[in-house]
C-alpha cells in the first residue's frame, strides 16, 4: 500500500489514522488527532471510575487482576519524571509487569543495532510498548515497523521530540473538564497557552484536541521567537477555532478561564548555552492571583523552572499538582481501553 516508511511519514496525518486503528479500535496512540469527543468523554468517565475503584482494597484488587497476564515495556530514552512514573503506576494499577530502558547507552543500540530491530525485540517480550524519544516521528516509525510484523503490539507515544505528547493532552483535557465540571465543562471557555509554544509538544497536542469542544477560544502568548507554528494555526483555522496571538500576557490574564504555562524548551536549542531562557514577561507570579477570575485555573505540564512562582502553589486555582496525578488515572484508562477491559471496570458502577 505504501512504498516504505519515508512515503508514509510524509502523508497528511488525517490520511494515515486508519493505518493505526485496527478494526476501528484505537490500539496505537501517536497523534492527538486520533481522539474524538466521544473518546475523550469516555476516557474522562473511565478515569473517574478507576480512581474511585482504586480507593478501596477490593476495588484495587479488581483492577490489578484485569491485565495480570500482560507485560509492558517503557522505552524512555529522553528524560522524563511524570510520564514515566505515571505510566509505570498505571501499568501496576492494572496488574501489568513492566520492563524499562531509560537510555540508548544501556541497550544494544550501542553495539549498532538499528532502531527497527530494537523495537521488534521489545515486541518479542511484551504486549505494549510505551515510548518517550527525542526524535520527532520515532514513535510513529516504531508503530509502522511493528504493523508489518507478526507481533504488531500496541504502541503509545509518551512524547516524541518537539512534535506531540498525546497522553499529556488527554490528562490536560481531563483536568480542564474536572475543573470546570460545575460550570459547563471546557465548551465555551477561553484558554491561554503561555511560553515556548513553538517547541512545546504539550501545547501542540492540546491545541489539536480543541477541535472537539464548542466555542473554545485560544490565546497564544509567547515571545516572538517562540510563537505557535503555522501547522497548528492552519489546523485551527480549518476547524474554525478562534485564536489570538500576543506577547502581552497582562492583557490576557484577567479574561481567560484557564492559563496553561510552559517552560522554555532549551533542550531543543542548537546553541543551548547561549540561548536566553528567562522571559519574566511570560511568568505567572503571586501578584497575578488577584487579577485572574475566581474560577480561572493555572495549569502547567511540569517540570517548571521560573514560569510559576512557588508562592502560587498554595492558591486552590493552581491545579498543576492535581494535573500530574490526573495523568496516572487517565493513562490507566487509556491502557485499560487499549486492552479492551473498560467494560469490566464500568460494570462495577452499573
Ligand atoms: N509533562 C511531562 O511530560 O513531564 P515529564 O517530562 O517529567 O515526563
Amino acid at each position: 500500500m505504501y512504498n516504505g516508511w519515508e512515503e508514509f511519514y510524509n502523508i497528511e496525518v488525517g490520511d494515515k489514522l486508519d493505518f493505526f486503528s485496527r478494526n476501528k479500535r484505537l490500539l496505537v496512540v501517536i497523534f492527538a488527532q486520533q481522539f474524538d469527543r466521544k473518546f475523550l468523554d469516555f476516557m474522562c468517565k473511565l478515569a473517574n471510575q478507576i480512581r474511585t475503584l482504586a480507593q478501596t482494597k477490593m476495588g484495587a484488587q479488581k483492577l490489578s487482576c484485569l491485565l495480570y497476564h500482560k507485560r509492558a515495556m517503557l522505552y524512555f530514552v529522553q528524560p522524563s519524571t511524570r510520564t514515566f512514573v505515571s505510566f509505570l503506576n498505571a501499568c501496576h494499577i492494572l496488574g501489568m509487569r513492566v520492563s524499562e530502558i531509560r537510555g540508548t547507552s544501556t541497550s544494544s543500540e550501542v553495539k549498532g543495532e538499528s532502531q527497527e530491530d530494537t523495537i521488534r525485540t521489545f515486541a518479542s517480550y511484551v504486549d505494549l510498548i510505551i515510548i518517550r524519544h527525542p526524535e520527532e516521528g520515532f514513535v510513529e516509525k516504531a508503530a509502522w515497523v511493528l504493523n508489518q510484523t507478526e507481533r504488531p503490539v500496541p504502541v503509545i507515544n509518551g512524547g516524541s521530540g518537539p512534535d506531540q505528547h498525546p497522553s499529556q493532552a488527554l490528562l490536560d483535557i481531563y483536568t480542564l473538564e474536572r475543573s470546570f465540571e460545575n460550570i459547563g465543562g471546557l465548551d465555551g471557555k477561553k484558554v491561554a497557552m503561555v511560553g515556548d509554544l513553538k517547541r512545546g509538544r504539550t501545547v501542540r497536542s492540546l491545541s489539536y484536541l480543541m477541535k472537539n469542544y464548542k466555542d473554545v477560544t485560544l490565546y497564544f502568548v509567547s515571545p516572538d521567537i517562540f510563537r505557535m507554528k503555522d501547522d497548528i494555526k492552519s489546523f485551527l483555522n480549518k476547524h474554525k477555532i478562534e485564536f489570538y496571538e500576543t506577547d502581552d500576557f497582562t492583557s490576557v490574564i484577567p479574561i481567560v478561564d484557564a492559563i496553561y504555562m510552559t517552560r522554555i524548551q532549551k533542550e531543543y536549542s542548537t546553541t543551548p548555552s547561549k540561548e536566553v531562557d528567562v522571559y519574566p514577561n511570560f511568568h505567572f507570579t503571586k501578584e497575578h492571583l488577584s487579577k485572574i477570575q475566581s474560577h480561572c485555573i493555572i495549569m502547567h505540564p511540569l517540570p517548571r523552572r521560573y514560569e510559576i512562582e512557588v508562592a502560587v502553589d498554595k492558591d486552590p486555582r493552581a491545579v498543576y499538582w492535581r494535573q500530574e496525578r490526573n495523568g496516572m488515572w487517565i493513562r490507566t484508562a487509556l491502557i485499560a481501553y487499549i486492552f479492551g477491559v473498560e467494560d469490566e471496570i464500568s460494570a462495577e458502577f452499573n
